[in-house]
């Protein structure tokens, strides 16, 4: 018994040593590390170790800003003391099919473009009284919208939703969902080790398919199946963020992401490591506290067996990997 208290100091004593002896991020090791610092969320596998150079890449799909951003910054809205301590815009507005949809980057840095085409076509059913299901395409955003950036290899949220009012994005949805124009040509591939019915990963292409100005569903027309914005603007107080969703619907944000967020599973993340892989863009779909804590509610595009069913809880109010200065959006045209 004289062990127990010496063998657990030990253990302690060996494990944050090996912090600074390179433990793969993904690796076990490195996750009951991040469970022993983690306070308030938990930590487990959800990628393979051989999958980390994806992973990086599908967690860096944000390019960095250069200079200014080129978007003005919201008009306040004045309700302050209207904001609920929880919300969630698929309670609010139970009739969108695309608040309830979790998507799959697939092997792309995508993630900007998903993050914000989820928040456009939630805006279009939301502010059509829930009477509109349009989705509003990932594929043409991601592979036409060359001043967002390069595709599969990251974009500029701002410029994504600049790019909504200045062109226009066509319709469409998920891989083979054949909701519009265009839909996802990347399918939906294996992030984890449980899990066996999608193809691997690493037979996915991880280039940006050719844009194509004609619609993959050949009885549509491209010009036709186009849906603007209005001009986008940013919101960077928690406050504000919360009476943008309350009456406007999702928005999109962009964090530094850290190593340890590959492996959320539960509760409220918060870093526990200092490492930072890029930055990653999710949409944000309402707030609340858990245990004291309090969270946005955020969608993630790494599928359903990531995460809180796809989802993840993320610290509020601290502009924690500056999670709340970032955030972008825009009315829809109906
Ligand atoms: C929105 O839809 C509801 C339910 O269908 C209906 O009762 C209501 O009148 C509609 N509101 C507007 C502004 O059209
Ligand atoms: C861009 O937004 C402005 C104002 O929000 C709007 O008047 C204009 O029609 C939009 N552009 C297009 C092409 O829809």
């Amino acid at each position: 018994m004289k062990c127990l208290g010496t063998c657990i100091v030990l253990g302690v004593i060996v494990l944050a040593s090996a912090a600074n002896l390179n433990l793969h991020p993904l690796s076990d090791e490195n996750i009951a590390l991040i469970n022993q610092k983690a306070k308030t969320w938990k930590a487990g596998k959800n990628f393979e170790m051989k999958e980390w150079d994806r992973v990086k890449k599908i967690m860096s799909g944000v390019l960095p800003y250069t200079g200014e951003r080129k978007i003005a910054k919201a008009q306040p809205h004045l309700e302050i003391d209207a904001i609920p301590e929880s919300f969630d815009s698929r309670e609010a507005w139970p009739q969108c099919e695309s608040l309830k949809t979790i998507w799959d980057q697939s092997n792309c840095g995508s993630c900007w473009a998903i993050a914000a085409t989820a928040a456009m076509s939630d805006r279009i059913c939301i502010h059509s009284n829930q009477t509109r299901q349009t989705f509003v395409s990932v594929e043409d955003l991601n592979t036409c919208c060359y001043s967002c950036g390069n595709g599969c290899d990251g974009g500029n949220p701002d410029l994504a939703w600049s790019y909504w009012n200045s062109s226009g994005i066509v319709t469409g949805g998920l891989y083979q969902g054949n909701q519009g124009c265009k839909d996802y040509t990347l399918i939906p591939c294996e992030h984890n080790v449980d899990y066996n019915t999608r193809p691997q990963c690493s037979s996915v292409s991880s280039k940006t398919p050719y844009c194509f100005t004609i619609c993959s569903d050949r009885s549509m027309d491209y010009k036709e199946s186009l849906t603007f914005g209005e001009i986008p603007s940013y919101f960077e107080e928690e406050q504000q963020i919360q009476l943008e969703i309350l009456k406007n619907g999702p928005v999109e944000t962009s964090f530094t992401v850290m190593d340890d967020f590959a492996s959320y599973k539960s509760g409220v993340y918060q870093a526990t490591s200092g490492i930072s892989v890029g930055r990653h863009s999710m949409k944000i779909l309402g707030w609340g506290v858990e245990d004291g804590t309090p969270y946005w509610l955020i969608a993630n595009s790494w599928n359903t067996d990531w995460g809180l069913d796809g989802y993840v809880k993320f610290l509020r109010g601290e502009n924690h990997l500056k999670i709340e200065s970032n955030c972008v959006a825009a009315l829809p045209i109906l």
